[in-house]
């Protein structure tokens, strides 16, 4: 069982690659804390603004009208002198000049990575709420952003399945996750991809040229491949090229989506996730937990150690693996 706290001032920042429904979840916090009367400051560009002393009392009205923004009122950066001593030193020097007790950090795997080495050399209580598009953290169902990302790409790729018809071409569309292939997963079976190419299964493309075969042998003279950015195999121009040596009647495009997945106004579903994670982390807090990760899992609040939420990945889905390949021919 953990103490429950009373503090009297926290800090709240957003951390690595930004995220839809960031703005929900500082949202959150702000107005979570006021209620417990605990006072509430931003740090801008996360530890490269604890670095400098950036940081800002926030009130409730300085949240208002931002949970249907995309992006980070309180931007994001990746810090190379956090990752020093002496850098961390000066940003814990910062926070003890403005009285901030505990940290809400919003981010993904950099951002905890960070949070826990500072609360196991400084004490401070941090508690990580999950914000990358990328879901790829342990103990969250879902990350904030990873909706909102994967209804931009089916958007993107069912456009892309218009242009692909009208031309009898192939698009290898390339989607955004670093090392997971969850984005490409779900947006492969949501926009009925022929093919769907993620890390966490081994690419052979012959399989994928006997795939094509069939499926041009059925009729089908055009299609979408769906390409996770991290693929064992390579990008999505790596895929490409190789089909076109091995079967240059194929006519083929790539579209790598990039940052597009990144922006946009959150979904309902990253806007209520990430201001019941906001919440959560502000209840977590009181709660007197600290170094721990607040996430939703089976509908529930969940609390996972900075440590195994960073390093276990959530195990890829094999039925909707299963089901992508069913559903494809
Ligand atoms: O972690 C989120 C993410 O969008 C990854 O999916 C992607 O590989 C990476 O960030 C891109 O990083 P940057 O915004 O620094 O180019």
């Amino acid at each position: 069982m953990v103490k429950k706290k009373k503090f009297k001032r926290i800090a709240v920042f957003t951390s690595g690659g930004d995220a839809p429904g960031m703005n929900a979840a500082i949202r959150a916090v702000v107005r979570t804390a006021l209620n417990y009367g605990i006072e509430v400051y931003g740090i801008v560009r996360a530890y490269d603004g604890m670095i400098k002393g950036d940081i800002i009392k926030l009130s409730s009205k300085d949240v208002g009208g931002i949970i249907q923004r995309g992006g980070t009122i309180l931007q994001s950066a990746r810090s190379v002198e956090f990752r020093t001593k002496e850098g961390r030193e000066k940003a814990y020097n910062n926070l003890l000049d403005k009285g901030i007790e505990a940290l809400v950090a919003v981010g993904g795997d950099g951002t905890f990575t960070g949070a826990t080495i500072f609360h196991k050399e400084y004490g401070i209580p941090v508690i990580g709420v999950p914000g990358t598009i990328d879901n790829d953290l342990f103990g969250s169902d879902s990350t904030i952003g990873y909706d909102t990302a994967m209804n931009t790409v089916i958007d993107a790729v069912d456009k892309l399945k218009d242009t692909a018809s009208s031309h009898d071409r192939l698009f290898f569309v390339e989607v955004m996750g670093r090392d997971a292939g969850f984005i490409a997963l779900n947006t492969g079976i949501a926009s009925g991809a022929e093919a769907i190419l993620i890390p966490e299964s081994r690419t052979y493309i012959n399989d994928l040229i006997i795939t094509l075969k069939e499926n041009k042998r059925k009729g089908k003279k055009s299609g979408i491949i769906i390409v996770a950015e991290g693929d064992d195999f390579g990008g999505a121009y790596e895929v490409a090229r190789k089909v076109k040596e091995l079967d240059s009647s194929y006519s083929t495009r790539v579209t790598v989506l990039g940052h597009v997945q990144r922006g946009g106004s959150p979904t309902l579903a990253d806007r209520v996730l990430a201001s019941r994670l906001g919440f959560a982390a502000v209840e977590a807090l009181n709660l007197g937990h600290n170094n721990e990760m607040v996430g939703i899992v089976d509908g529930k609040v969940s609390y996972t150690s900075l440590d195994l939420a960073i390093k276990s990945h959530s195990p890829i889905n094999k039925e909707l693996l299963r089901i992508a390949r069913i559903l494809s021919i």
